[in-house]
């Protein structure tokens, strides 16, 4: 589903990417793990084609990235950010219809009735009407994940989903993330929940510094780490 061939990016002189490889199948759930600062964040903008690599390739779904055809692959990718970005001046509601009105050219009533049934699924059939203001956080990312969805993407993408919520709310939206991964999606997270990366993901990619520091199963990378680099970071992270 995802081709990832040898790419780099760099801003400025900062190195966010530097001769990153990797293949990513069908319905595979992926966790991206790794200190802060190592690249998590530009893999996955630009897997979105939010970002063009600087060098190497990028194909998604059979379709190579490029500046022509970055809005095509955002189409079929849907991403889920730390924060939430719901539209404040918008209800629950509008903000899982406006992007399906305007990308997709739905219908307002066929844009609600997925709105009510995506609504439904992530648990919050009775904030139809609300506000962002009137959500918790756990509520408003879980509209995000709805959002996200509404357009009906081929693969999602959630850039540390959780690291803005208490552990009550981290659980209400992990368990969303849980169903989209029994249901078969492909999906990227970047997260640093270590315990849901080893339970949902059938894939583990260390980063650090721009680069795959080491790739494996969960069992691999968490019960028998090869590089210094993952099991120092493990061990810290163990620690805490
Ligand atoms: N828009 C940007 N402008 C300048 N530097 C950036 C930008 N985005 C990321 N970087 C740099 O690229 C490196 C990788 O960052 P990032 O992908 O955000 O890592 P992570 O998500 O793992 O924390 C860091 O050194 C970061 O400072
Ligand atoms: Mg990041």
């Amino acid at each position: 589903m995802i081709l990832i061939d040898n790419i780099s990016k760099y801003f400025g002189n900062t190195v966010a990417l530097e001769n990153v490889s990797c293949e990513i199948r069908t319905s595979e759930i992926t966790a991206v793990i790794g200190p802060s600062g190592g690249g998590k964040t530009t893999l996955l903008r630009c897997i979105n084609g939010l970002e063009l690599p600087d060098s190497g390739e990028i194909s998604v779904d059979g379709i190579v990235l490029t500046k022509k055809t970055a809005g095509i692959i955002r189409k079929e990718v849907g991403m889920v950010f730390q924060q939430f970005n719901l539209f404040p001046h918008l209800s629950v509601l509008r903000n899982v219809t406006i992007a399906q009105q305007v990308v997709k050219r739905k219908k307002t009533i066929e844009a609600e009735e997925t709105a009510s049934s995506l609504l439904q699924k992530v648990g919050l059939e009775d904030k139809i009407t609300c506000y962002h203001c009137q959500l918790s956080g756990g509520q408003q990312q879980r509209v995000a994940i709805a959002r996200a969805l509404a357009l009906n993407p081929k693969i999602m993408l959630f850039d540390e989903p959780t690291s803005n919520l208490d552990p009550e709310m981290t659980k209400e939206v992990l368990n969303v993330i849980r169903n989209l991964a029994k249901e078969g999606m492909t999906m990227i997270i970047a997260s640093h929940e270590m315990g849901f990366a080893q339970e949902v993901a059938n894939k583990i990619l260390f980063m650090d510094n721009g680069t795959i520091v080491e790739e494996g199963t969960p069992q691999e990378i968490f019960n028998s780490p090869k590089h210094d680099r993952t099991i120092r970071f493990l061990s810290k992270i163990i620690r805490c």
